[in-house]
C-alpha cells in the first residue's frame, strides 16, 4: 500500500526524489474550461524556490514547471483552459550535488527520516534525502497553483509569524509587507531582525524552527461535512503532511484552552447585506467541521532543520555507534520556503471541500430559512 496521493474528488499524485531526473504530479479531477498557463504555476514555484537569498539552501533548481496533459486553447476565447482530463506537472530537478551525501550515505542523520525509511523499505536514497527531501514539496505548490482556481474568489496567503522564540507583533501585521522581505514575514521590524538573527545561526553551522500562518479568504461557508470529513481536520493533516511540521492548530488553536466561553464566543449580528456577521474569529472560520465563511485561519509549527554542522551521536546501517557532521547545502529555517507550500495545502484542501460540496449539495448554501 502506498500513499502518494492527495485528495478525494481533487487530487493529486506526486512522484520524485531530491536527486533522480525529474519530480511531478498528475492532478485529477481539476473541473474543465479553467484558464490554466504554466506562467500562472510559476509565479507560486518562484516563491519556493532554493537559492534565491542567503537564508536558503543555495542549491540553484530554477524549478520550471512542464504542464504535459490535460490543457487544451478554448474555441471561444483562444486561452488556454483545463479540460478535465489529468493535468500532468513536470519539473527537471537540474542541480544536483550527489557526492555532498556520500560521506553520510551509511549514517543516520538525527531528525531525518532516513533510518526509518530503511525499517520499513530496507533501502532508501539517500542523496538529498531522497524522497523525504523538501523537493517533493515543489510538487505541492505546482498543483496548489491548480487548486486555487476551482473555488471562485478564494485568496490562500501565508506569512512567517515566529522564528525560534521571536514573534512578529500582530500590531504591525501589513500583507504587502511580506512580498519584500526574504522571510515572507508581515512585520517590516521583526523581518529586519530576523536577517541578522538567522545569519547567526546560518554561520554557526546550526537550524532554527519556525511558525507559519496561512489564512484563506472567500471560503464559501458550507464546505466540510460531519464527522470524518470535517475541513478543520483535512487541514490539520495537510499541513501536517509537510516535511518538518510538527504542529497545527486553527483559529485560536492550543490558546483556546486559556480561553473562558464568553472569551471565546464568536458572537453573532445580522449584517446589512442579509447576511450574519461574526464579530470575531476564534474559531478560525470552521464550526462543526463546516466553514463559517469567515477567514479560515491555519498555523503550523516546522522543525529546526536535521543538517547542521556540529557533531550528532547517530548509528549506521550496519549498526555501530558513530558520530555526523552534515555538510552541504541546507535551510538554515525551513519555515521560509515552508509559506508557499503551507498555501500550497489549503488550497487543495479548500479545492477538495469545494468540489465535494458541490457534489453532495449543489452550489450555494441552504440557509436562511422561511418563518413558519
Ligand atoms: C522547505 C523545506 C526545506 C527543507 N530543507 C531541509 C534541509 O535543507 N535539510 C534537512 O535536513 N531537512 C530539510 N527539511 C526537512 C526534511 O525534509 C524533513 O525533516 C525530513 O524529511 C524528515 O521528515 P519529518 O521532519 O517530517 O519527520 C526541509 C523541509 C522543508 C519543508
Amino acid at each position: 500500500m502506498s500513499f502518494n496521493t492527495f485528495g478525494r474528488l481533487f487530487r493529486f499524485t506526486s512522484f520524485g526524489e531530491s536527486h533522480g531526473a525529474a519530480i511531478g504530479c498528475v492532478v485529477d479531477g481539476c473541473p474543465p474550461r479553467i484558464p490554466l498557463t504554466a506562467e500562472e504555476i510559476q509565479v507560486h514555484l518562484d516563491k519556493r524556490r532554493p537559492g534565491q537569498s542567503r537564508f536558503t539552501t543555495q542549491r540553484q533548481e530554477p524549478d520550471a514547471v512542464k504542464i504535459l496533459s490535460g490543457v487544451f486553447a478554448d474555441e471561444a476565447t483562444g486561452r488556454q483552459v483545463t479540460t478535465g482530463t489529468p493535468i500532468m506537472l513536470m519539473i527537471e530537478n537540474i542541480d544536483q550535488r550527489s557526492k555532498d551525501y556520500s560521506a553520510i550515505k551509511d549514517k543516520y542523520r538525527p531528525g531525518h527520516a532516513g533510518y526509518t525509511y530503511d525499517v520499513k523499505y530496507g533501502i532508501h536514497d539517500y542523496r538529498g534525502g531522497g524522497r523525504a527531501s523538501a523537493r517533493e514539496t515543489a510538487v505541492r505548490v505546482a498543483a496548489g497553483s491548480v487548486a486555487r482556481k476551482v473555488v471562485p474568489g478564494l485568496t490562500v496567503r501565508g506569512a512567517l509569524v515566529q522564528m525560534g522564540p521571536h514573534q512578529v507583533d500582530r500590531s504591525r501585521w501589513d500583507w504587502n509587507e511580506v512580498e519584500r522581505n526574504p522571510f515572507f514575514c508581515p512585520d517590516p521590524v521583526q523581518a529586519k531582525f530576523f536577517e541578522d538573527y538567522l545569519d547567526g545561526v546560518r554561520k554557526s553551522g546550526s537550524s532554527i524552527g519556525a511558525v507559519i500562518e496561512v489564512v484563506a479568504e472567500g471560503v464559501p461557508p458550507g464546505l466540510g461535512a460531519p464527522v470524518y470529513g470535517k475541513l478543520d481536520a483535512d487541514l490539520a493533516a495537510a499541513l501536517m503532511s509537510i516535511n518538518a511540521v510538527k504542529g497545527v492548530e486553527i483559529g485560536d488553536g492550543f490558546a483556546s484552552a486559556e480561553l473562558s466561553g464568553e472569551d471565546n464566543a464568536d458572537e453573532m449580528r445580522m449584517g446589512n447585506e442579509g447576511k450574519p456577521v461574526f464579530l470575531s474569529n476564534h474559531a478560525g472560520g470552521i464550526l462543526g467541521g463546516i466553514s463559517t465563511g469567515q477567514p479560515i485561519v491555519a498555523r503550523f509549527a516546522v522543525k529546526p532543520t536535521s543538517s547542521i554542522l556540529t557533531p550528532r551521536k547517530t548509528v549506521d546501517r550496519y549498526g555501530n555507534d558513530t558520530e555526523i557532521v552534515t555538510k552541504g547545502r541546507h535551510d538554515p529555517c525551513v519555515g521560509i520556503r515552508a509559506v508557499p507550500i503551507g498555501e500550497a495545502m489549503v488550497a487543495c484542501v479548500l479545492a477538495d471541500h469545494y468540489l465535494m460540496h458541490r457534489a453532495q449539495v449543489g452550489e450555494g448554501t441552504a440557509w436562511p430559512f422561511e418563518k413558519r
